[in-house]
């Protein structure tokens, strides 16, 4: 056996955590409800409610047959209500594939809601004694910090990593006591914050703790830089009124009123002159539109993407209202005209407005922060 394993096993014996409700039987169905239970919530926590769980459903066949509602309400408290939901689904399946008997065997897990293969891999260990790798965040902790892996558990290759590390290290015998123990130490002594490292069985070769700062393992998720998307507004100016064009209900800014853009971004002058003449020429007395003038662009970011905007204004055309009548699939249905002095008070997208408020105080549209255009 690896000396990380008969370490892990030997702490484990001492101090790790024994005489837990659901510990020392081999029906899987109880284990199944405490993992389940555990992965998102503390053991204390859970005590109470595995208790009061397993003695109304003793069994897969009585969840299977209860109410979604009465699971739901023993639930109540612990959170993370998928978890109860995927439960009594999976349940139905045990009963339905397998006459009510939980199955034992990873692979028969995983096809089951909610079990993933760390999941699958801890019922089949403390069940059936199978070798099988778990993974839970506990467990990815401590292996990064033994290893001092420098990366994230998120990113695929540090998980991938992680996974044979995990396989690699099982124990020949003492799977139980070694996966226990694997579970007990990132939760009591390899914790997030404030590792106890002077109380670890495995310090000595803990790379992490050598490296004098065991709580950087692992490293900080790395941000996902949201892409760039560019837009290219048109602000076509009859006087001091602005046209406005409704947005398609999907997408940013669903439904909104909002400048009319041209379709390919950033866009050329000839570009945003052609969308003021096809808009323009839908409404009664459109004038072909003066020479478009480019003004300053500025970013804006959003949840998903980051905006980077960079309009065209065309002053002085001449154009009448949208006329009323027109049907919805008209495109003058689309259009209103807006007086700039209005845009405050008017429900636009923000980087919309401040571009209008700005254009308003004569400050053609100089927003303030962001980047200019070159
Ligand atoms: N977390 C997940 N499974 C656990 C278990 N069996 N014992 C303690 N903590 C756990």
């Amino acid at each position: 056996m690896s000396e990380f394993a008969e370490r892990v096993v030997a702490w484990q014996r001492v101090h790790g955590r024994h005489g837990l409700p659901w510990q020392g039987g081999r029906d899987p169905y109880p284990i199944w409800l405490s993992e389940v239970m555990l992965q998102q919530t503390q053991v204390a926590t859970v005590i109470p409610y595995f208790l009061r769980f397993i003695a109304e459903f003793p069994d897969a066949v009585s969840l299977a047959r209860a109410p979604l509602e009465r699971v739901l309400e023993l639930w109540s408290g612990l959170g993370y209500y998928s978890r109860a939901r995927h439960l009594h689904a999976a349940a139905r399946t045990v009963l339905r594939d397998h006459a009510g008997r939980v199955p034992t065997v990873p692979a028969l897990l995983e096809a089951l809601p909610g079990i993933g293969r760390s999941t699958a891999a801890a019922i089949a260990v403390f069940s059936a004694g199978t070798r099988a790798a778990i993974l839970d965040g506990n467990v990815k902790r401590v292996l990064c910090r033994h290893e001092a892996i420098d990366g994230h558990p998120a990113q695929a290759a540090v998980l991938a990593t992680l996974w044979s590390l995990a396989e690699s290290r099982l124990p020949d015998a003492g799977i139980q006591a070694y996966t226990q123990g694997l579970m007990d130490l990132g939760a009591t002594v390899c914790t997030r914050t404030r590792p106890r490292c002077d109380s670890c069985p495995l310090a000595q070769t803990c790379a992490a703790r050598a490296s004098g700062d065991p709580a950087g393992y692992p490293r900080p998720r790395p941000r996902r830089v949201p892409p760039w998307r560019p837009m290219a507004p048109v602000v076509i100016l009859a006087g001091d009124r602005v046209l406005l064009e409704r947005r398609a209900d999907k997408g940013i800014w669903g439904g909104l009123w909002s400048l009319p853009e041209c379709a390919s971004a950033p866009a050329l002058a000839g570009e945003a002159s052609a969308l003021a003449t096809q808009l323009l020429g839908a409404l009664p007395a459109g004038v072909a539109p003066a020479q478009p003038v480019p003004l300053p662009g500025f970013d804006h970011a959003l949840t998903h993407f980051r905006l980077r905007i960079e309009p065209w204004l065309i002053a002085g055309v001449a154009a009448g209202l949208p006329d009323p009548a027109v049907g919805t699939d008209h495109p003058a249905a689309r259009l209103r005209w807006l007086p700039l002095g209005e845009c405050v008070g008017a429900a636009l997208p923000q980087p919309i407005k401040r571009l209008l408020l700005g254009l308003a105080a004569g400050a053609q549209g100089v927003p303030a922060e962001g980047e200019r255009r070159g």
